[in-house]
Parts: structure tokens; sequence; C-alpha cells
């Protein structure tokens, strides 16, 4: 029947693409791409019948239908932007044949294994392109695959994808084939100059073409912003990269979605920032970075133009453990005005560690990490999370969290087994330092609570999921230390969120993700190293009420710290609070006020605030309020630089008593923060001191810094914390002031129920629909636009 048909289809397809790809490298003429082309419309046909075989594994129905659209708007296009293929390319020679004519800096851009100024010197096929290849990551076969979903945004249908090089049809280019020089604009005749940066930067960018993204598609960039710029670079500097390789694919992915979101722009002159899009995962990839900003900067002039420094307003992203600190020392200078987006928020040097200063709050954003599908289901999350509307449902009960604390991982940096006779240090010093490890976080709470009632911890357990669900409190201590076995901060953290066990923090001067911005203090407790000794007193001591009111914090805080339109909804969430928005959130704060601290946005944009608290918010209005804002920030606040605010922050941990109210009085913000630093102080006096190294020369400073911080938040909270408010859900929302999304839009992997009457939306069907692909890009533009190849109607999560 009908299943049937389409397999054998399918079938078809693949083998016709497989023969295809074996009659070319058969003639040595490894590159079918570098054949001339007999129409536009053989190219859309090749490409499209690559996207039905990446997704022939688990093809439905519904999937050869949307393909078979494509294919047929792929036609519509090729007809209509006959005038984009008349047009005369900018590049010399045969570029556009070989390869990709970036049209706007007139450079012509090889597939892997091609070269020359038209790309038609070419490597021969065999063990010289193998090891062309090898430099890449890819194997001979991997790099001449064609297959467009290992290109960004699949090349958005407009070329045919080898090898993760995309190359496009005449007229179209970039990394993803979304540009194209504008036809109602005049053409220069001759290439701009692309290293006339000495004449001033206004006649520099005026020689240039204007481009569109998307043309023809009707793409707008969204109202609200922010708006991203994202540059051209030579393909050899990120798409030549092994994308089946990446362990941490999250720079792809907000490339990816910054054109599907509707905040990627064509003119730079219009960004608010600059999108460099150079995956950094180790130390050795800076050399890469160093050769982008040195090309950025022969090429545009935006990058010296910035009135706050070289690199300013520019974003890269670097997903290794260690953050910033791990780039060489000419990379952290060169991108010393930039903001990195990283995952390790260490605010000042950690002596005891031994761990150097990465993040600079205000400059620099935490992002959590992109978990792997694998991850998720080894917790089973997607049945499991108490989070989801339907996990109560229909007679299931939850797991009574009867469990005060619960802990399993590595403990000694060793994986030795921690001692439990009570002599400190338990962990065998195997490796020479093992007090760096974790700081010493893990040893220690373990030598303090192993063996306390209520509490578990342990060295693995076969119910970790079973065992969070149980629990009332999760320790989320980091992993780490500099050359052996490195853990990243934060995803302890998150997976307890997930599964609605408050985290427990212990490493100081660490920031987790979008902390300040993300109130931490709503949902985790921080607790100082030196503490730990003393945490079951806070634990336990903390009333019903107040745990109750962390735990209702938690599906928000989840929302934020899941990258759900990239990876499709998991509890129910719709997306729209989800980390990609909500740093888009954060962006658009820094745009708007460039001179507040992180931690003061909430007090002067109501929108903002209501953001980070899940409630709908009125993306215009926080422009109604900037101004207001504006004004009153330059009058109060005027002696609070950015830099200082900074200092501020790392001088008192950012953590506990980290939320400094002073400066805005009437904030919007209620604080709802138990009084932990008062209460540790308390604690402190009567707890027996034994093993309990004081780590940091600091430490009675910046504890005093924290309880001063916490009085501020008792005298303003009073102890009379607000009631826990009920979990937001998405139909709540629906239809006030007009604003939002009328459906849910996301796909769900979630297996349970959406049960009727409980505000939620169902989702919009299950993700197994969509392209997969080993966890990696997934879907152009992000799992949220898996029903469209169009990303000019991907939804829009806002305005
Ligand atoms: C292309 O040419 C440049 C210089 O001419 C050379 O350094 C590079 O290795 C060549 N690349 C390939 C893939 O042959
Ligand atoms: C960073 O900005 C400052 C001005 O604030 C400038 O003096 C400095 O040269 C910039 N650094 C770089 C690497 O461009
Ligand atoms: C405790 O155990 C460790 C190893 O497990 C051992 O080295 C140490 O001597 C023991 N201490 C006491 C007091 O038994
Ligand atoms: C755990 O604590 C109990 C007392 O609460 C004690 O009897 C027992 O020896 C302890 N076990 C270990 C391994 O320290
Ligand atoms: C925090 O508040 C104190 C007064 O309580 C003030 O002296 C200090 O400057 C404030 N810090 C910041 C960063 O606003």
């Amino acid at each position: 029947m009908n299943q049937q048909l389409q397999r054998w289809i399918t079938c078809l397809l693949v083998f016709g693409v497989l023969l295809r790809s074996g009659a070319a490298r058969g003639r040595e003429q490894v590159f079918t791409a570098g054949r001339r082309l007999r129409s536009e419309r053989s190219l859309v046909v090749s490409s499209t019948a690559g996207a039905l075989r990446s997704v022939s594994a688990g093809g439905t129905q519904a999937q050869l239908d949307a393909t078979r659209a494509a294919l047929q708007a792929g036609d519509a296009d090729s007809s209509s932007d006959g005038s984009l293929a008349s047009r005369p390319s900018r590049c010399p020679g045969r570029c556009t044949e070989f390869g990709t004519c970036n049209e706007e800096l007139a450079r012509c851009d090889c597939p892997i294994g091609r070269n020359g100024t038209d790309c038609s010197e070419e490597v021969p096929s065999g063990p010289a392109l193998q090891q062309v290849c090898a430099r890449y990551g890819h194997t001979l076969a991997s790099c001449t695959r064609v297959d467009a979903a290992g290109c960004v945004n699949g090349c958005n249908g407009r070329g045919r994808c080898v090898g993760g090089f995309c190359h496009c049809r005449p007229g179209f280019f970039g990394a993803d084939c979304s540009l194209s020089l504008s036809l109602s604009r005049a053409v220069p005749a001759a290439a701009a100059g692309a290293d006339d940066s000495s004449s001033s930067s206004s006649s520099s960018t005026a020689a240039r073409p204007a481009v569109e993204l998307l043309a023809g598609q009707g793409y707008a960039v969204r109202a609200s912003g922010p708006r991203i710029y994202v540059y051209e670079l030579p393909p050899e500097l990120n798409v030549y990269g092994n994308l089946d390789r990446l362990d941490r694919p999250l720079m792809y992915m907000v490339w990816q979605r910054l054109l599907s979101a509707g905040v990627r722009v064509a003119d730079p002159a219009a960004a608010d920032f600059f999108f460099v899009p150079v995956r950094v995962r180790l130390s050795y990839d800076s050399e890469k970075l160093v050769q982008a900003v040195s090309y950025i900067r022969s090429t545009w002039p935006h990058w010296d133009g910035q009135p706050g420094g070289g690199g300013e307003r520019h974003i890269f992203v670097h997903t290794g453990d260690w953050g910033r600190d791990e780039l060489s020392e000419e990379a952290q200078a060169l991108t010393r005005n930039a903001t990195w987006l990283t995952h390790w928020g260490l605010a000042r040097d950690h002596e005891f560690a031994g761990w150097k200063a990465a993040h600079r709050p205000g400059r620099d954003i935490v992002v959590p990490l992109v978990l792997q599908a694998s991850l998720l289901s080894s917790y089973r999350l997607t049945r499991t999370t108490p989070l989801h509307p339907g996990a109560a449902a229909g007679g299931r009960k939850l797991r009574p969290r009867s469990r005060t604390m619960f802990f399993a991982g590595r403990v000694c940096g060793s994986r030795a087994q921690p001692s439990t006779n009570g002599t400190y240090p338990n962990c065998p010093d195997v490796l020479g330092k093992e007090d760096a490890y974790s700081a010493a976080t893990r040893q220690m709470a373990f030598y303090h609570h192993h063996n306390r009632t209520g509490w578990k911890m342990v060295t693995s357990s076969k119910t970790y999921a079973l065992d969070m669900l149980g629990s009332k409190f999760c320790l989320a201590p980091s992993g780490g230390w500099h050359g052996a076995w490195r853990g990243v901060a934060g995803k302890r953290a998150v997976i307890s969120v997930l599964m609605g066990c408050v985290p427990v923090t212990v490493t100081d001067g660490l920031l987790q993700p979008f902390e300040p911005e993300l109130r931490w203090d709503r949902f985790a407790i921080d607790v100082r190293e030196r503490d730990i000794p003393v945490m079951h007193a806070v634990l336990e001591g903390l009333k019903a009420d107040q745990v109750s009111e962390f735990q209702s914090n938690l599906r928000c805080a989840a929302q934020h710290l899941f990258w759900s339109s990239l990876f499709g909804s998991v509890f129910g969430e719709d997306g729209r609070y989800d980390a990609f928005e909500t740093l888009m959130q954060v962006l658009r704060m820094r745009a708007t006020y460039p001179s507040l601290g992180p931690e003061e946005y909430a007090y002067v944009d109501a929108s903002f605030a209501a953001f980070m608290k899940c409630e709908a918010h009125l993306p215009g209005a926080g422009a109604a309020t900037a101004a207001a804002a504006g004004a009153g920030a330059a009058g109060s606040g005027s002696s609070r630089s950015r830099g200082s605010g900074v200092a501020a922050v790392a001088a008192a941990g950012g953590l506990l008593g980290g939320f400094n109210g002073t400066g805005a009085a009437g904030g919007l913000l209620d604080v709802a923060k138990p009084d932990l630093g008062q209460a540790l102080a308390a604690q402190r006096a009567t707890a027996a001191g034994g093993g309990s190294s004081s780590s940091s020369t600091d430490g009675a400073a910046a504890s005093g810094a924290a309880a001063a911080g916490g009085g501020a938040a008792g005298a303003a909270g009073g102890g009379l914390l607000p009631a826990p408010r009920a979990l937001l859900l998405p139909a709540e929302l629906v239809g006030e002031g007009g604003q939002g999304v009328t459906r849910q839009e996301l796909c769900t992997h979630s297996e349970l129920p959406v049960p009727p009457g409980s505000g939620s939306l169902p989702a919009a069907g299950s993700c197994n629909r969509c392209p997969r692909r080993r966890g990696r890009l997934l879907n152009p533009g992000g799992t949220i636009c898996c029903n469209t190849k169009d990303l000019a109607k991907c939804p829009r999560l806002w305005d």
C-alpha cells in the first residue's frame, strides 16, 4: 500500500543518488558540482534527492510531501531567479561552475579540493585529495558526499551540498546560499576592492552592492530585534570542517537559527551585533579564529569602526570546557572587546583550584550546553520529566521527593573510590593534584555528607533518573581540572532542573548559564565552598513553602536552559522562552541599554522581566520604556558604568548575594530569595570546622558581601514569600493583547499525553518526522522549522 510505494520510491531515489556519485568518482571527476550543469533544474532535482535520501531512514508520507513541495517551490524559484542567473557574475572565469561566487565581495569560494581564482584547479582524486580532506576531519567519502543535511541550512534549497560546502546556484551565495544581490539596486561593474580599508569606512561600504536574504521568499527581519549580521567567511574557516564529527555543534545551530528566527540582517549598517561563524572548541582553534578576525578586518569596516573599540558588538561561540581561557593569548587579546558565548562562567580566578577567570560578566554570556539526544534518552526525560503537564495526568503519580539530597558521580579525580573512614583527604592523590579536580567540592561534599540520613551521595547509581525524581535537591558541582579529564559546568545543573530537582551549586565565582539575567537564586541554591560542611543545615532549614517556591520556578528555568527550538519540545514547552530566545532577549537588552549592567535589565525593562519569568511580554513595550529607562539610567546610575557593574558582580562572586537591589527603587521584581547569607553565617558560627580548609584568601570579605546582599534581600522580602505560582502554561498566554503565537508550533519528543484542560496546547506533532542526523545539525533552521523547507516561513515565536 501507500507505505510500500513510498519506501520503493525512496529506494529508487537513494539508488539514483548512489549511482550518480559512484559515476562521478569513476570519472575521477570527484565533484560532480564541477561539471557544467545542464540546467538549473537538474541541480534542484539532485539536491532534493539528497534531501530525500537524508530523511529516508524515518521517512513518512508527510516528509515526502514536504520535499515534493520544496521541489516544486524550487522550480518556481528557478524561473523567477532567471534574472539573477542571467546577470553576469562578478567573479572571474568559471567560478560559478566549479564553486560559489560571493557576489558581494566578488570572491570565489571553492569546495574542498578545488583551488585557483575560479576553482578550476583540482586536487587529483586519490591520496592527494584524501590528505586535503583529512585536514578538515573528512574521509574521502565524506568530503565528496552530496547530502543537503551536511550543510548549513541545507543550502536553503538553492544549491547542492558537497561535503558541507554549498555550491549555490549562480546568483546565490553565502555559506547557506541565503544571499543574493539586490535586484532593485545597481551593481558596481568592477569588484569593490576588498582591501580598500584605507578609505573611510562609509565609502568602502558604499562601494558594495546591496544584498538580500532569501530574496523572493518574503524574508523579513523581526521587528523587535536584535539585528545580527553574519559574516561570510572563506569556507575553509568554517564549512569545510566535518559536521558529523562535532561533539558540540552549538555554533552551527545558532548560526542556522539566526536566519529562521528572523534576527539575521543582510545590511551590516543596520546590525546591533556581528556574528562570527567560526567554530572554536579546543585551544588549537585559536589559529582559525585569528585568521578569521584578520580576514574580517581587511574585508569589512565594522570590526575597527566600533565606538567601544575593536571587535565591540562582535559575537563568538566557544564550546570548550574552559571557555575563553582556552584561547591562545593572541586570540584572547584580539577579541578582548568582543562577546564570547561559552559554557564556562568562571568570573574570577579560583586560587585554590588554579583556574583562571574566563568569563567577563556583562560582556560574555554563559550559555547552556546543547544536551545530546542520547543523554536525554538515558535519563528517559521524554517520559519522566515531572515538568511536563502530562506527568501527573491520568492517574499518574509523581514520585514523592522524600530524599533531601542526591549526588552520583565521580568524587575523586582519579576515579578511585573515596574513603569513608573519616579521614580527609578522602581521595588518594594519584595524579599529583587531586584537590584541583572540581576544586575539591565533590571530595568535600562527599566527606561531610555521604553518610547523612536522607542523603544519597554515591559514585554511581543505576537508578540515576529515579534518584533525581525522588530528591528535593541535587548537587551540581563543576567538573574539571586543567590538563586531564575535563567537565563542563552546568550539565548536571541543567539536567537536575529538567528532572524537577532543585540544583545546589557549589563552585565559588562560577556563573551558571544566563546568570545574572536569569535569576538562579529563584530556583537553585548556591553554597559557597567554605560552607559545604554546613550545607545540610541550610537545606534542611528551608521551610516547605520555600522549597516549593523553588520547585515551582523550575519549569520556567528549564525553558530558558533548554534549546527547545533547535531540538524540539521535551516537557510540553513551546520554545518561546528557550535558550535561543533567551540569548536573543539578552542581546536585545544589550543593544537597547548599552550602559546598564546585566543584573539591571529586569528593573528597567518590563517586557524583559516578564520574559525571564516566562510570562507573555510585549516586545514593542521594551522600546516604549526604553527612552524613559535610558533617561533614568543616565540620571541616577551614570556613575555605574558597565565596567563597575562587572567589578561589583565579580567581587561579590555574583552568587549568593549577587543581586544588588540598590539603584532600582520600586524594582519590578519581587525578591523571593530566602536569606541564605545570614543562615549560613549563623550556621558557620556553630558548625564544627573540621576539614573545612578555607579555600580563598578573600573568603571573609566575600562572605561579608554575601551576607550584606542577603540582608538587603531579607529586608525587602521580610520572610514573606509570595505564594508559589501555578505553572504557567502556554495556553494561558494565548490571545493576551493579541501577542504571541496562537498554536504550538514546535514538535515534541515527549511520550507523555497532553492532558485536556491542562491549558497546554498539543504540540505540532512528533519530532520523529523531522530529519535527524546523529544528533548533529538536525533540521535546517532548527527543529522548529521541520514543517517547512522555506526558512522565511519558519515559525517565528515572537512578532
Ligand atoms: C590552494 O592553493 C594554495 C596556494 O596556492 C595552497 O596553499 C593550498 O594548499 C591549495 N589548496 C588546495 C586544496 O590545493
Ligand atoms: C578594545 O577597546 C579599547 C577601547 O575601549 C581599545 O583601546 C582597544 O584597542 C580595543 N582592543 C582591541 C583588541 O581592539
Ligand atoms: C582510611 O582509609 C584510607 C584509604 O582508604 C587509608 O589510607 C587511611 O589510612 C585510613 N585511615 C584510618 C584512620 O583508618
Ligand atoms: C554512618 O553513620 C553511623 C551513625 O549515624 C555510623 O554508625 C556508621 O559507622 C557510619 N558509617 C560510616 C561508613 O561512616
Ligand atoms: C550595592 O549596594 C550597596 C549599598 O547597599 C552600594 O554601596 C553598592 O555600590 C551597590 N553595588 C552595586 C554594584 O550597585
